[in-house]
């Protein structure tokens, strides 16, 4: 595995296997790798020639008060990891040369953030949406690959690619899950060991929700009150609990198409979000 550290020399690799027509995966990091990175790059390594990994935990991302400083990092971890999955080429540029002296320049998101961790975070999106269009522009992946355990962040990545007419093809990963069901992620390890119990009912909440469709429930307002009642029954503070379509993420009256049931809670030093995607069939006339 080639490590690299500057975005100049990482521009100089990638023109070179550009020239020589090789496809390229590119799975973008905050490092602290669990199996659901590593899924990631099990995909990319099966799709192309070469797979890129970023380690880079964004500040820019990160609002006031929350835990850019106290991030998860684990370098020396990660390199063993991303080399062991297969990774060819890992990319750990610095703050100082992705943002330089002064930046000028920010990508602004302003359709599909203001809702679910979007209304929260604001400027959240934004951050995610710059630092992928610089990633990008030095690595000029042929594939992308992000997970749907933050299927806001691919909805916007999906806008970005499209928007800004990127050659890239947007590639999204299936949740990877505890046996319990709690999606894997890098601030499980915030958690308590009593909050650790509690969190399997974000999954068992959406689940039932799902439940609710299945059974014939289209009123999203009914289905959230019931999964609000499963989450507040076991566990921390719900941030929130919401349905939209997907991947438009807009407002619904009665459930139909592609939608999302996404949750969010706060434990005492994380917050966990999950999400369940659903495709709803119309209702044929009359039924
Ligand atoms: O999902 C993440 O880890 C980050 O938001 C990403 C895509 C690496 C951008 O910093």
């Amino acid at each position: 595995m080639i490590q690299i550290q500057t975005t100049k020399d990482i521009q100089k690799l990638m023109k070179k296997y550009q020239k020589e027509g090789k496809t390229i995966g590119f799975v973008p990091t905050m490092g602290f790798l669990h199996d659901g990175h590593l899924s990631l790059v099990k995909q990319a390594r099966t799709d192309n020639d070469i797979v890129v990994m970023s380690i880079f935990v964004n500040p820019l991302q990160f609002g006031p008060g929350e835990d850019y400083e106290t991030y998860p990092r684990d370098i020396e971890r990660d390199r063993n990891l991303a080399a062991k999955a297969g990774v060819d080429i890992l990319f750990m540029p610095s703050v100082e040369d992705m943002y330089q002296q002064e930046s000028t320049m920010i990508v602004h998101v302003k359709k599909r953030t203001n809702v679910l961790c979007g209304r929260s975070r604001i400027g959240h999106f934004d951050g995610v949406a710059t630092v992928l269009t610089k990633l990008f522009q030095l690595i000029i992946p042929t594939r992308a690959y992000f997970g749907m355990k933050d299927a806001q962040q691919v909805a916007v990545v999906d806008g970005l690619i499209n928007e800004f007419f990127m050659d890239i093809e947007l590639v999204p990963v299936e949740t990877v899950r505890e046996e319990d069901g709690l999606a894997k992620s890098s601030r499980n390890v915030y958690l308590t060991e009593a909050e650790r119990k509690e969190a399997a009912v974000l999954y068992q909440s959406l689940q039932y929700g799902a439940q609710l469709i299945q059974d014939g429930e289209r009123d999203p307002g009914v289905i959230k009150k019931q999964i609000c009642s499963m989450l507040e029954n076991t566990t921390g503070l719900i941030d929130y609990v919401e349905i939209y379509s997907y991947p438009d993420l807009e407002s619904l009256e009665t459930l139909t198409g592609k939608c999302i049931i996404a949750v969010a809670v706060q434990f005492s030093k994380a917050r966990l979000i999950d999400n369940l995607i659903i495709d709803i069939p119309s209702r044929k006339e009359g039924k």
